[in-house]
Formats: C-alpha cells, structure tokens, sequence
C-alpha cells in the first residue's frame, strides 16, 4: 500500500521519522535506519563548535512500570551532537547521494547570534538536506549557554531566530517545541510568524527520574550529583498528544505538524495524525526497540487504512480534531441526549458513600 505523504512539498514515503537523538547520530545509523524503511530521520542536532559539547555519563535513567519491569519513562541529561561539523557536512553529503528518495532533516541549534544561525544554515543547506529542524527545545544543559527552550520559552526569540534561519534557507524549516511552557501555541505561531512551515512537537518534559534511597542522590548520578532533565517514552505520551492537538486546532491553515513523545508503535502513530501530525517522530522507541520497530509501524499503519478505508496518509490527519469542544458544550450534548441523569447521579457527595476505586473505575472511560 502506498504509504507515501508530500509535507511543504516534500515526498515522504511514508510518514515514520527517527527524532533527533541517538537513533540519528551518524550517517552510519541514518543508513541503516532508511535500509529497514524509515520514511526520513532528523539528524542529531549539531551546532558549529563541538569542542563546546561535553556529555556525560550516566545520562540516562528508566521509569519502570510497578507490576512488570517495563520502561515507561525515560530521562536522558544528553547534549546535541559532540562530533564535529565538518564531519557532519561530509556525512550528510553522503546520505543524500546514496539515499535520495528518503528525507534527511537537519537539526540545528547554535547561540543567540544572527551570524552564527545563518552560517550554520549556509553551510548545512549546501549539502543537500531537504529541511531543517531549529531545536528550540531542549531542556538541559544548552541552556546554560542560552540555547534550546532557552530559546522557545520566548516567543520573541522564536520568531526572531526562525526569521534569521528563513532568510537564507530555500528548503522547508520547522521549529522544534518545547513543552515546558504554559501555552505551546504562543512560541510556535510565533515561529511561524518568523517563517517556519511546520512545527515538531515535543521535545522533553523537565523531570527527576528518581532517588537513590541507598544513597539519598538523586538520579541520573554523576559523581554524586545530577541535573533535572528531559523526560519521554511513553509516559508523556497524553502530553505531547494534548499539545499536538492544540497545534493542530490552533495553527494557521497550511502550517503542518510532526507529532512526538512516546510514540512506540502504529497505534500510538495513528492517534498522532488524527490529531494532526502529519509527520510523527520517535526517539527513545528507536532507542529501546531497535530501528526494526518501522515494520510494526507500516503494517500496523496500512491495517489501519484498510480497516477503516482511508485511501491515503493524508486523509488521517486531523480526522479527530472536530472532536474536541468545551466542557459547557459536553454537558448540553449529554442533557441533549438525555443522559444527564449520569451525570447527576455522580455528584461529588456520592464520593463518601462508596468505595473510592470503585467509583474511579464509574467514571473512566477505556
Ligand atoms: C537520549 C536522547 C537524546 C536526545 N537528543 C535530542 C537532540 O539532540 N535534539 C533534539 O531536538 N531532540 C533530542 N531528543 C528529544 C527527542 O527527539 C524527542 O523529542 C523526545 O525524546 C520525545 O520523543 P520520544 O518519546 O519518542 O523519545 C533526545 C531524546 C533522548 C531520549
């Protein structure tokens, strides 16, 4: 089945993307990734001055499901890329030639600095990537040097920068988001007021993973010590998938969006896109699956479409978003439909008079 998807005219062939991070760290696991049947990738996000880049380790830590063992959050402290950008010129060069039909996107992310943005987007552009991303997003250790969701927190510096970016880039731009902020539609109609055309979201939620209670340190610890850092997998899933909606409810026509956070199989792919994704990325899914988790995703996708007879990618996204409205407007659609009665009958006073779990499970809906 045709999978394929145009997005600010460029041909996807199908909508599934590795996210920034380390599933994209080199042109050695991009190729491998477009050898299973990744659609595209964005790249690791790299900057002009590596040397500044120093990781550390541990920079990881898991969240494990209480009954089973399984990661269902994960908190990384890792910085953009550590290698070299004239390394990273060449690789992408090479990418490009051998993989000309899958979509490399570029992440960029540099210092407030007019000069620094667009040489970067110069020297990057020149190799061929057919767009980029501005990581305005990430939550940890760049924003030290004010950079990342130093940036996106302020949607005067989104707009500002994306306007630096787009005055010398010919290729699509998008912005990468993050959701640490009250309200993500204000920096990312700001950074399309700049000139994106599309915005990804999410990067990471702020987070502690946890405490050692051993050693009373917080973790990940590094020689004692740690830093708050960026939450994903599937935990945030309800988050990014709140936060996509309201981009695509809330988005000037036209403007697309590539849905991240948790993404682990076709299932959570498909909500994404009816919610307005045309694109989706993943990162910790490649990360804890393997880049073979896109069989799973292109089957699972194309089921999906035959099941429910959509005849292309396109046609999924957005399907749902006409269904979200206000609270008054849900309780007059229920007395419309004469099932106030529920409603009425679970009323807050009842609470008191029955289990509480029980009355929990009343109420939920599966
Ligand atoms: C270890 C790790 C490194 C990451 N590095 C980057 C990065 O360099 N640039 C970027 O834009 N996002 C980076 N991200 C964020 C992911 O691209 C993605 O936005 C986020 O993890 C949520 O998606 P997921 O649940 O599929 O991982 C990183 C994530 C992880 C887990």
């Amino acid at each position: 089945m045709d999978l394929s998807i145009t997005v600010n005219g460029i041909k996807f062939p199908n909508p599934f993307l590795l996210g920034s991070g380390p599933p994209g760290t080199n042109a050695r696991v991009l190729a491998k990734s477009y050898d299973a049947g990744w659609g595209g990738a964005v790249a690791k996000t790299v900057s002009l001055e590596s040397s500044k880049v120093v990781n550390v380790v541990p920079r990881y830590g898991k969240l494990r499901s209480r009954e089973n063992n399984e990661v269902i959050g994960f908190e990384n402290i890792e910085l953009i890329s550590d290698r070299p950008i004239e390394v990273w010129l060449e690789e992408f060069r090479q990418v490009k030639k051998d993989y000309p039909n899958n979509i490399l996107i570029a992440s960029i992310m540099e210092e407030y600095s007019k000069e620094r943005w667009q040489e970067l987007t110069r020297l990057v552009q020149d190799t061929g990537v057919d767009a980029f991303e501005l990581n305005f997003s990430c939550p940890h250790g760049m924003t030290e040097r004010k950079m990342g969701s130093e940036m996106g927190e302020h949607p005067d510096l989104c707009q500002e920068v994306t306007s630096w970016v787009t005055e010398v880039a010919k290729i699509p731009v998008w912005a990468k988001m993050t959701p640490n902020i009250t309200n993500i539609k204000e920096p990312s109609l700001a950074a399309v007021r700049g000139g994106a055309a599309g915005i990804s979201a999410i990067n990471t939620i702020l987070s502690v993973i946890g405490v050692n209670l051993d050693t009373l340190r917080p973790m990940p610890t590094v020689e004692g010590h740690t830093v708050p850092g960026g939450y994903s997998a599937q935990a945030v899933k309800p988050i990014a998938l709140r936060m996509v909606s309201q981009l695509g409810l809330g988005l000037p026509k036209g403007t697309t969006v590539s849905g991240i956070g948790g993404i682990e199989n076709s299932h959570d792919a498909i909500e994404f896109m009816l919610l307005g994704a045309s694109t989706v990325q993943i990162c910790t899914g490649v990360m804890l699956q393997g880049v073979k988790m896109v069989d799973e995703l292109q089957e699972g996708l194309a089921k999906f479409m035959t099941d429910k007879g959509f005849n292309s990618v396109g046609e999924i996204v957005g399907k749902s978003l006409p269904y979200f409205s206000t609270h008054m407007e849900l309780v007059k659609m229920m007395k419309e439909a004469k099932r106030h009665k529920a409603g009425e009958a679970a009323r807050d006073n009842e609470w008191a008079q029955k289990d509480i779990t029980e009355k929990t499970a009343e109420l939920t809906s599966d």
